[in-house]
């Protein structure tokens, strides 16, 4: 899965020119909260960074710009350290150097790039499914058209390699042959980067074996991707396998670790990657594995790179993940199924009612209650929540509400009235979650549904008694809500306006392959299980012929995904890319489109397509099998969808409207393409009488439908815009949240007059600030307070480039800026001195939107040193 953290991105190697603006206004400064300053603090790997050297990896030209980078440094007297060379796919190196020095470094000629460092988390499966679940049969095969694929085509993935960065596999498992590296095993490649105990700080323990038994991470993903158990069969169930193990059990790993596991995939001659790891908010030029990086280089020498949008959904849209946010990465969401596998209890009534529930408690036996009552644990007041003493419940199972107290005094009650279970139901919406107990607890309890719990007691106020049968077992059950993407897959489109995510695949409640010692198969949710979905597909392409360096491949895979709709409206484009994944319209499919995405953000780019509020784009879409293929073509708008309510601020749901261009299309509504021949659609967007003010992002589908007499796949090529320019979105949030704001590092409350620190123990200035969506740099001066719109000198850390946004759910809402009070004037960076005693200065926090615009700027209120 993706990781929950919010820290900074990397730098590259553009140094603008400085503009002074106008500062922007902040009215109120006064906020009762105090910010917990150590925890929004802008986090990354300090003094570590990826040079990405000019010229070819293993070329003599190649080295000598490395050897003569470093040179460059020891005669400017900065000392460094090299961690690893990239020599396959990249000319590279990892370094250790000291931070202030990166612009210096950026400035050589011999640096293409220079990337900071950071570190970056996977997730771990929870381990309650600790006893053994079978091997059933996946549920989304039928829908996504693998089944058939499967069955009537006979492509399985056979001979293809796939590789997989992630936390490790348990290959015992029997989905996986029981063996590594030896002569018939499913995995011939892999290596262990990190060993169990890395934790991103210490140092990496690597060996030859690949083994996870104690995350579950990669089982589950490479399980989806290609396990292969008897009725159990992944996506691919006969690719060959390379694990990268680049996680340890606690699931943390840095930039410099992944290139690793990307070079050695690479020359292991892998041609499906997966990626398993991802940093919130991504930009596509972040990182050393993104947009000008690995990833990048890699796609352009054939090799397929699918990655997970991220589970940051409700945190807004522009929330994609890196690297999925990358041109060249295929960026997979999740979306809902129509069925999916859940454990289950039956209300014996005149047939068997299933009732989903989750799991009980690991350390307890298989559950094993067959045909005892099901009885509410009322109490003397009439109430089933069991937070006193409840009514007699010798030898049955107790139903008991949630809330009031916790679940182990439920618990404890329950048994002291002689339950041998207990049923808690929701008192809110919600899924089945597992109970957690402070102690342990000697009878099985679980979790139902709000609706569930409802049903039940229905049944028994209609009957007088109910009974169960509980068994270690589970059946499918119908989803409410089956072909919708669920509220915490990462939105589109990325920070660069590039449309994103790509695709969706099955994502939410997925049965697939854990650990022999975590149980052996159970479910989990997130964008880490679309992705190997679609890595499974792009192998199935592979074996059947598709060339993977070319548009074709993406056509193939991208635009057969079958566009989802609710209601009667299709889902946004920067929610489900261009639709559900359709593995067999993928491997039948001839046509190839000139272009991935149709864009609207013409009046971002001026200087491509001019000032006017119109434009057409021509797409061209080419014949490459041997029959006609005969289509009707037709437009459909889809939602359009914004993040900011009409107070500018950040939403956690996107708001449903109607802002749309005018769109006109210039194509016969029938289209004949005969073999080797192209035809071409105009489409022409008019942005005039648009809502200024408002920031939706429209979206539709040009859909090709085969007609009658021919067998191709149906095809859609999606288009999203903004109804806006991108420079006028509110990247700082409304004046009324207080932000951003100057704060005692110590204290966290808003500042306002002039404050004296004495930049020791806790007494640091800080800015609070939030930022709404991706920032494209964050530079940090200061001016003598009299004259507070001259940059005097720069802040040590002064450069912070392409920031996630600050992610509402999660725990850190803002990031904070704690100056130690030392500069350098930008002309001679190695000599560092702390400001001048007595003097009133302010720090200016300039936000750009992109690289060339003007910026906000924030000033603080006076800062006066007493004692540096
Ligand atoms: C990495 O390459 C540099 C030259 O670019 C060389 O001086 C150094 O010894 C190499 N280090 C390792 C660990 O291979
Ligand atoms: C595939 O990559 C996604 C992230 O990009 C990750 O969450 C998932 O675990 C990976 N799957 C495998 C099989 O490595
Ligand atoms: C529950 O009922 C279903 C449907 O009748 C049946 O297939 C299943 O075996 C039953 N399970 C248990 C634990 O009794
Ligand atoms: C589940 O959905 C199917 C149709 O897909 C329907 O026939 C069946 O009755 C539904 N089951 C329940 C329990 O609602
Ligand atoms: C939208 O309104 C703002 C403020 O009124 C203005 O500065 C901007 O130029 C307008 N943008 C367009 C595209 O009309």
């Amino acid at each position: 899965m993706v990781s929950k953290w919010v820290g900074l991105a990397s730098l590259v190697a553009v140094l603008g020119t400085l503009t002074r603006f106008p500062p922007y206004v902040v009215g109120q400064t006064t906020l009762n909260d105090a910010w917990d300053t150590t925890k929004g603090l802008i986090n990354l790997l300090p003094n570590s960074f990826i040079i990405h050297f000019d010229g070819d990896p293993g070329t003599d030209e190649g080295q000598k710009n490395a050897a003569d980078f470093f040179t460059q440094l020891r005669s400017l007297g900065i000392s460094y350290t090299i961690g690893f060379n990239y020599t396959a796919i990249m000319n590279a190196a990892s370094i250790k150097v000291e931070d202030k020095y990166v612009d210096t470094m950026a400035s050589l000629s011999m640096a293409q790039n220079v990337w900071s460092e950071y570190l970056s988390s996977g997730e771990k499966m929870d381990n309650t499914g600790v006893r053994a679940l079978p091997a059933l049969a996946p549920l989304e095969h039928e829908i996504t058209g693998v089944k058939k694929v499967h069955g009537t085509l006979k492509y399985t993935g056979k001979g293809v390699k796939v590789g997989i960065l992630d936390s490790g596999l348990d290959y015992t498992h029997p989905a996986f042959g029981g063996c590594f590296k030896t002569s018939g095993c499913r995995v011939q490649y892999g290596y262990d980067f990190v060993g169990d105990s890395y934790t991103g700080s210490n140092a990496p323990v690597p060996d030859n074996d690949p083994m996870d038994q104690c995350n579950g991470h990669g089982t589950h993903v490479a399980g989806t991707l290609a396990g292969n158990d008897g009725n159990f069969r992944g996506v691919a169930p006969d690719a060959t396998l390379g694990i990268y193990r680049v996680l340890g059990c606690n699931g943390l790993t840095t930039s410099a670790l992944i290139l690793q596991g990307l070079e050695l995939a690479f020359k292991d001659g892998m041609q499906v990657i997966n990626l398993s790891l991802g940093i919130s908010g991504g930009w596509g030029g972040w990182d050393a594995w993104a947009e000008a990086g690995m990833a990048n280089i890699m796609t352009q020498k054939g090799v397929v790179i699918v990655g997970a949008a991220g589970n940051d959904g409700d945190s807004g849209m522009f929330g994609m993940s890196s690297p999925a946010v990358a041109l060249g990465v295929v960026a997979v969401t999740a979306m809902e199924m129509p069925k999916f596998y859940s454990l289950y209890f039956n209300l014996t009534l005149e047939e068997n009612v299933p009732i989903r529930r989750s799991d009980h408690q690991a350390y307890l036996p298989q559950l094993s209650i067959l045909d005892k009552q099901l009885r509410p644990a009322t109490n003397a007041n009439g109430d089933d929540f069991g937070c006193g003493s409840v009514v007699d419940l010798t030898g049955t199972v107790g139903l008991v509400k949630r809330g009031s107290c916790s679940f182990t005094t439920k618990a404890l009650n329950l048994i002291k009235a002689g339950a041998i279970g207990m049923v808690v139901y929701n008192d809110v919406a919600g899924e089945p979650g597992v109970l957690s107990f402070d102690q342990e607890i000697s009878i099985p309890a679980f979790s139902i549904t709000q609706a569930d719990g409802k049903y039940v007691l229905d049944e028994i106020a209609k009957r007088g008694e109910v009974r169960v049968r509980i068994k270690n077992d589970l059946l499918p059950f119908n989803n409410t809500k089956p072909y919708n993407t669920p509220g915490f897959t990462s939105m589109g489109p990325s920070p660069e306006g590039q449309g994103k995510p790509d695709i969706s695949a099955p994502g939410v409640n997925i049965y697939s392959c854990l650990p022999k010692k975590m149980g052996s198969y159970g479910t989990a949710s997130g964008s880490s299980m679309a992705s190997p979905y679609v890595a499974g597909v792009a192998a199935l392409l592979i074996q059947a012929g598709k060339t993977t360096s070319t548009e074709q491949f993406y056509s193939a895979l991208i635009h057969t995904a079958t566009p989802q709709m609710t209601g009667d409206s299709y889902i946004s484009v920067a929610q489900q890319g261009a639709g559900l994944v359709n593995a067999y319209g993928a491997v039948i499919s001839d046509v190839v489109f000139s272009k991935r995405f149709l864009l609207g953000e013409f009046w971002d780019n001026a200087e491509l397509y001019g000032t006017s509020n119109s434009h057409t784009f021509r797409e061209t879409f080419s014949n490459t099998g041997a029959v006609s293929a005969y289509y009707t073509s037709s437009f459909s708008f889809a939602q359009s969808i914004t993040s900011f309510d009409s107070n500018k601020q950040l939403t956690a749901t996107p708001i449903v409207g109607n802002v749309r261009p005018k769109v006109t299309i210039w194509s016969t509504s029938v289209v004949t393409v005969h073999p080797g021949m192209s035809r071409a659609i105009n489409i022409n967007l008019d942005h005039n009488g648009l809502v200024n003010g408002t920031f939706f992002i429209y979206s539709g589908y040009v859909l090709l439908t085969p007609r009658s007499n021919y067998k191709g796949s149906a095809m859609a090529i999606p288009l999203a815009g903004m109804a806006y320019q991108s420079f006028d979105a509110p990247i700082l949030p409304p004046v009324s949240t207080g932000l951003p704001c100057l704060v005692r590092y110590s204290e966290g409350r808003c500042l306002s007059g002039t404050n004296a620190f004495t930049f020791k123990g806790g007494d640091f200035p800080t800015v609070v600030f939030r930022i709404q969506l991706p920032l494209f740099r964050l530079r940090i001066r200061i001016a003598k307070a009299a004259t507070p719109n001259k940059i005097h000198a720069s802040v040590v850390e002064n450069h912070y480039f392409k920031l996630a946004k600050n992610m509402p759910h999660h725990k850190v809402t803002y990031y904070t800026y704690r100056w130690d009070g030392n500069v350098f004037h930008s002309d001679n960076p190695s000599k560092i001195f702390p400001i001048s005693r007595g003097e009133d200065y302010v720090l200016m926090m300039m936000f750009y939107v992109t690289n060339n615009w003007n910026p906000f700027i924030y000033t603080t209120p006076p800062i006066t040193a007493t004692r540096v």
